[in-house]
């Protein structure tokens, strides 16, 4: 595996790669690597000749007051699971490398990010893609990988490659879980041990409002006050949204006719969690981009 931190070094790799004709798959994150990024780099490795991973702290994407200073870091560990796991080139710039000015251009989501955690996160999509625009001019990748634990960040950057037809496959990824149901996030080292045991229950509110579509259920709101209902019943966590929306375009919609996404953040004291399920007008697990 070869370690990369500079932006040049970086460039001349893969336009070497990518002269030699070989398809290049693409894994962003930003570290303290857990199961839920395994199965990208997984995904990734089958399908493409060389696997590429980044790990970066964007600072652009976390408002005032979010976790920049304190987001779990490991870079040891990381290598050794990058390593582990086959990753051909692993990208690990610092914040001076990648933004060594000021920027003079400044990009905007205009749709997709007035729900979910686009309304309660201003400027962070504009961060991500922000990042990911210079990350594929960067990597110049075949396929892109990205998990549907944050599927309004797959929604987005599905956008983000339509309008600015970047050349590349975006690949969504079903979300990892622990055992009990709790997505796996770098996050979930914040929860205490109580939190720790309520948070499964999140899943299961999730499930409910999926089963009740699958029982006949249409109405959106219907189902939104029941989720909502369980996961104040079932943990202290507080509700910061319920939301159920057309996907991957997030619109709200009056009766469940096609591809639906049901999605949750709850506040812990320390960790916000967030987790979907994605599912069409019967209930059964679709998610398509
Ligand atoms: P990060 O939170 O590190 O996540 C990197 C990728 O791993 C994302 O595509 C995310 O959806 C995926 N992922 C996280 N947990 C997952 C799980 N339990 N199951 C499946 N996939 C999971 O998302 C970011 O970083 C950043 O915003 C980034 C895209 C790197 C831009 O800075």
């Amino acid at each position: 595996m070869e370690v990369i931190k500079s932006v040049n070094l970086l460039k001349e790799r893969t336009e070497q790669i990518r002269q030699s004709g070989r398809q290049i798959g693409f894994v962003p994150t930003m570290g303290y690597l857990h199961e839920g990024h395994q199965a990208l780099m997984e995904n990734a490795r089958k399908a493409n000749d060389v696997l590429v991973v980044s790990i970066f702290v964007n600072p652009l994407q976390f408002g005032q007051g979010e976790d920049f200073d304190t987001y779990p870091r490991d870079e040891q560990r990381d290598k050794q699971l990058a390593e582990d796991h086959k990753v051909d080139i692993l990208f690990l710039p610092d914040v001076e490398e990648m933004y060594p000015n000021k920027p003079v251009i400044e990009m905007k989501v205009a749709c997709r990010v007035d729900v979910l955690c686009g309304r309660s996160r201003n400027g962070h999509f504009d961060g991500v893609v922000t990042v990911l625009t210079k990350l594929f001019h960067l990597v110049q990748p075949h396929r892109v990988y990205f998990g549907l634990k944050d599927a309004q960040q797959a929604a987005v950057v599905d956008a983000l490659v339509k309008d600015l037809n970047f050349p590349l496959e975006v690949v969504p990824v079903s979300t990892v879980r622990e055992e009990d149901g709790l997505a796996k996030s770098s996050r979930n080292v914040y929860l205490s041990k109580e939190e720790r045991l309520e948070a499964k229950e999140i899943y299961q509110a999730l499930q409910l409002g999926r089963q009740l579509v699958i029982d006949g259920e249409k109405n959106p709101d219907t189902v939104v006050k029941e989720v909502e209902d369980f996961i104040n019943k079932h943990t202290h966590g507080k509700i910061d949204y319920v939301e159920m929306l057309t996907f991957p375009e997030l619109t709200t919609f009056d009766l469940v006719t096609g591809q639906v996404i049901l999605a949750v953040a709850v506040q812990f004291e320390k960790a916000r969690l967030i987790d979907n399920v994605i599912f069409d007008q019967n209930g059964h697990i679709s998610e398509r981009l």
